[in-house]
């Protein structure tokens, strides 16, 4: 029996995408950091992003309007002082990622759209050096990339960093599945409310490689696992991006906020399943819309900025065509723009659609909403701090108030650098003091959960028994296919009352069956996400079901409970603006048991 195995590290950093590797690079060199990665290291959102990391770099940009146009697509429920604290430290944080030897695609030489090349050695690359293109919602050029694949540049260079870094180590195929939390003894603490009378000290941990389960003792902990795309059909993140990092906080002790506004990007690839993403940059460049039926260029007719409006108006619109005309897909047109030049400056998402016998020089792009991107999250403050003590958020599982109701394009890699080079300045305070402030959030509503203890008793026990069954895994991945497709549906673009009762009414027949069961001894093999489930323990599949039906319920209780249409929460029974901005708070669970 291995479950009391216990590994010890200074900083355990749960998640390998951008906010994980940032925080860790940033951190002193004196402290041993660990950061473990759910499945492989590229299977991270950061790793797909496209288009780029916006900031104010050009010289007749300012973050005041960077900030106004953030809080005008945010629809109200930005937090004005995160977004200013955190859109104002963008020229360093991108400076910081030039440091670290990112080639982003420098101004060419020459004018125009030729000879836009990522530069090989970025040495003394300077942010006033950069190339920058215009995504949706941006007032002029702001976003910083290296050709069309900026994830992938940005995070092969880094992970190359933390790979010689010797403090850090950086293990794949290790599931966190639980905070370990104890109580507070310390009287230093500044945190006054009860509700923070605990702090975090590492994690339950399934290591897939040696079917194990590991517990990492840290003197503070990281959550920067990335988002919840995967609750949905068609997503552009990875297949491991189910919400686990939301759900562990939730347990641990966090509130969450805001879970309501999942954005959709407007243009995912729409052939078969594929997940891949057609940059908003596209669009940016001049790429048009049409309905492929009658040929019209809807978004003319919609609003004023027509491609480059907010992506919740462009994705609603796309919807609404798909849906009145009966169609599976718009299309995205940018033929009319120089070839060399799509070539040149497009070349992953080029090569990708020619490889699919598309070429974007001259065929249009089926194209369709995907999700992408949860706006809400585990609240924080900008130091990343979040209601457990020792335990820091960053990135997608977060909440800062930076995306309100609908996050601006380019503006999430830009949180996870700046908030992971914050949570690095503040630890090690931490570590000698234990100084730990609690986060303030005014304008909150909280939203109401069934009391039932479907939402409360399903934490992961470390011997190992999930505490109920469905007769048999294919029950299990039945059920999880139809979570996605019935989220799709009902927690889409488009929700209304009816919509999302019907869908709580869904998750908790599954809740019941599960429940009902009763056996427990499940066989045959599973393959829900790209985890190897082939030698995944029954138990710990079903676990993961049971997570994804809570998170689902939290999700789609805070749509039911948001009586109005603002930013990506649209309401067909509810069209309008609410008078006063609100952010929805989910309490923690009130059990206060622990590990
Ligand atoms: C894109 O390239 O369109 C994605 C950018 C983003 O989601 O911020």
């Amino acid at each position: 029996d291995n479950s009391s195995t216990s590994i010890d590290t200074d900083v355990l950093i749960i998640g390998a995408g951008l906010a994980g590797l940032s925080t860790a690079l940033c951190l002193p060199k004196s402290l041993n950091i660990t950061i473990l990665s759910k499945a492989a290291l590229e299977s991270c959102s950061s790793h797909y992003a496209q288009g780029g990391i916006a900031a104010s770099l050009d010289e007749n940009d300012t973050s005041a309007a960077h900030v106004a146009d953030t809080l005008t697509a945010g629809a109200g429920l930005c937090t004005i002082d995160n977004t200013t604290q955190i859109l104002s430290a963008g020229q360093q944080a991108v400076q910081w990622l030039c440091d670290q030897g990112v080639p982003f695609t420098k101004i060419p030489l020459s004018d125009t759209h030729q000879s836009l090349n990522a530069v090989n050695s970025s040495a003394d690359l300077k942010t006033a050096d950069l190339h920058l293109t215009q995504e949706g919602g941006h007032g002029c050029r702001r976003v910083a990339h290296a050709d069309d694949a900026t994830g992938r540049h940005i995070m092969q260079t880094l992970s190359a960093r933390v790979q010689t870094s010797t403090n850090i180590t950086i293990l794949p195929y290790l599931e966190a599945l639980s905070l370990l939390t104890e109580p507070n003894a310390n009287t230093k603490t500044q945190i006054t409310s009860d509700l923070k009378d605990k702090h975090c000290q590492g994690a339950i941990v399934f290591d897939h490689h040696n079917q194990r389960q590991l517990n990492f003792r840290s003197r503070a902990v990281i959550l920067a696992s990335g988002g919840l795309g995967q609750l949905f059909q068609r997503a552009s993140a990875p297949n491991v991006c189910v919400g686990d990092g939301v759900m562990m906080a939730w347990q641990a002790g966090c509130r969450l906020a805001n879970l309501e506004f999942v954005q959709f990007h407007p243009t995912g690839l729409a052939l078969g399943d594929s997940s891949f993403l057609i940059s908003e940059a596209l669009r940016g460049e001049g790429g048009h819309l049409y309905c492929p039926k009658s040929g019209v260029r809807f978004m003319l007719d919609i609003d004023s900025r027509a491609e480059l409006a907010p992506r919740d108006i462009v994705a609603r619109a796309i919807a609404e065509q798909i849906h009145n005309n009966g169609l599976g897909y718009v299309h995205l047109d940018v033929s009319h723009l120089p070839a060399e030049f799509l070539r040149e400056h497009f070349p992953q998402i080029y090569q990708t659609l020619l490889a699919l016998g598309i070429d974007i020089t001259i065929d249009p792009i089926p194209v369709a909403p995907t999700a992408h991107y949860s706006c809400g999250g585990v609240v924080t403050c900008t130091n990343g701090l979040t209601d457990v003590q020792g335990l820091y958020a960053a990135g997608e599982v977060a909440y800062t108030g930076l995306h309100g109701a609908n996050r601006l394009a380019s503006n999430s890699l830009l949180e996870c650098v700046v908030i992971g080079r914050n949570i690095a300045a503040h630890l090690p305070t931490y570590l000698r003091s234990a100084d730990w402030d609690s986060v303030e959030l005014t304008n909150t509503k909280s939203i109401h959960l069934p009391s039932s203890s479907l939402m409360t008793e399903h934490n992961y026990n470390s011997n190992g028994k999930a505490q109920s069954t469905i007769s048999t895994i294919e029950d299990i991945n039945d059920i999880t296919a139809k979570l996605k497709a019935l989220m799709s549906q009902n927690m889409g673009i488009t929700r209304s009352a009816e919509l999302l009762v019907q869908a709580l009414e869904q998750i908790q027949g599954w809740q019941e069956s599960i429940r009902l069961s009763g056996l427990d001894d499940l066989t045959g093999l599973s393959n829900i996400d790209s985890v190897d489930n082939t030698t995944t323990p029954n138990h710990l599949i079903q676990f993961r079901l049971e997570r994804q039906l809570q998170l689902a319920t939290l999700i789609v209780q805070s749509a039911y409970q948001r009586y109005e249409s603002r930013g990506g929460h649209y309401r067909k029974d509810y069209p309008d603006l609410a008078n006063k901005p609100m952010i929805s708070v989910i309490e923690p669970v009130t059990d206060k048991a622990t590990h």
